[in-house]
């Protein structure tokens, strides 16, 4: 019997794209990452000229209807009633839970409005989910008519969290939300429309893209990033951790990214977005992309890495008040805008999505 590695010697892997990189997929009318030129656009708009002027649930609107109004709705009121310790399942899992309690179908047995529909309700619902679990279940929830007295959906959502919602952090989890919403093909956006493209129903496509979302390459870095600035102030010499951290084979956390080639664009809006809130982490975060950027330009003259997207959001979310675990939770429900809109997109246009693979393996004896 042939062994695994003369197989695999034999068979011309050429034309498999690892990791998908240049693969285009699908053509879309939702974002345009701008990879030389540092831009973000949500359907020919950009995020700078969004963020601060239309609010995030119009921004879901954008991306989801193509047209600000009506956005998204306030959450119906709805206990969060799965605490496993690890928020990221506790809204997964509240999430899987309402398919067949609001009695959604098959997205191919369903029309684009009524897929719009449970869309918009199942996306604030997220929302509602995460500050329900920020909030623990130690504490009493919020009662209804004091969520209603807020005018946005980000005040909701901090008024459900803590009771309180201050001016300055509406502003900064508004700006978080619209920089988050949405980037064009990524792991959780390509899963989503997997799951849409089987027909299956909306809520598997948001469930299995959380899941997706919770790796350190995609989604879960915030948190090392807050890990590495404690690190940094406890030693007092950025450039020293730095160097022992790619020493020992390990990557810059809220550093590189797959498509731009320049400075994330999201990094400027949300180091924009923290000024307000007086972090005393900003000036140690910005000593210590510096400090990263050279070092790996140094080492990588060739490969530009820039501080992306999740380098920023530990700052803004740390200085808003959330415990770490709750970082990713908070990503995926901004998120959920933009998979909402791929999911609508991919049942309007796409097809069973199913690559292919080239078997490597041992062969029976000729
Ligand atoms: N720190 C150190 N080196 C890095 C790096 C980082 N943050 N990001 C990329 N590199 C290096 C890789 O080690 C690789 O080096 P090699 O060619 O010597 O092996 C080279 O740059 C290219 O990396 P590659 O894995 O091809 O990049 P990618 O496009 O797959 O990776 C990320 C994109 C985001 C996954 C990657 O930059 C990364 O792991 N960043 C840290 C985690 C992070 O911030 N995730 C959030 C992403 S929004």
């Amino acid at each position: 019997m042939a062994s695994t590695d003369s197989a695999a010697k034999a068979v011309d892997t050429s034309d498999v794209q690892s990791g998908l990189e240049g693969v285009i997929a699908f053509a879309t009318e939702i974002a345009e990452p701008d990879r030389a030129g540092g831009a973000l656009r949500y359907r020919g708009v950009d995020i700078e000229d969004l963020v601060g002027v239309v609010p995030f649930e119009q921004v879901w609107g954008l991306l989801v209807d193509g047209k600000f109004t009506p956005g998204l709705p306030p959450a119906e009121p709805h206990p969060l009633s799965v605490r496993s310790g690890d928020p990221r399942v506790d809204v997964q899992s509240a999430l899987a839970m309402l398919a067949p309690e609001w009695g959604f179908e098959q997205l191919i047995d369903i029309s684009d409005e009524e897929a719009r529909d449970n869309l918009a309700r199942s996306s604030v619902m997220a929302l509602s989910f995460v500050a329900q679990s920020a909030r623990g279940a130690g504490h009493p929830p919020i009662p209804q008519a004091e969520i209603d007295l807020a005018s946005s959906i980000p005040e909701r959502f901090l008024i459900r969290w803590r009771g309180e919602a201050n001016p300055d952090h509406v502003k900064a989890i508004d700006a978080y939300w619209i920089s988050a919403a949405e980037h064009g093909m990524n792991a959780s956006t390509f899963t989503a429309r997997v799951v849409t493209s089987t027909g299956s129903d909306l809520v598997s496509a948001v469930v299995a893209a959380i899941g997706a979302l919770k790796g350190p390459l995609h989604g879960g870095a915030p948190g090392p990033v807050l890990d590495m600035l404690d690190a940094v102030a406890a030693t007092g010499d950025a450039e020293t951790w730095l160097l022992g951290e790619l020493a020992a084979g390990r990557r810059i956390m809220g550093m590189g990214h797959r498509v731009y080639r320049v400075r994330d664009p999201r990094a400027a809006v949300l180091e924009l977005a923290v000024q307000p809130l007086a972090s005393p982490r900003l000036a140690l975060a910005r000593d210590v992309e510096r400090a990263a950027a050279k070092i790996l330009r140094e080492r990588k003259p060739d490969r530009p890495l820039a501080a992306n997207v999740e380098f920023y959001t530990a700052v803004l979310l740390d200085a808003v008040g959330l415990a770490r675990e709750q970082f990713t939770p908070t990503f995926a429900v901004g998120r959920v805008a933009g998979w909402s809109a791929h999911v609508i997109e991919q049942r309007r246009t796409g097809r069973l999505i199913r690559p292919q693979s080239r078997y490597v393996g041992e062969r029976p004896a000729a």
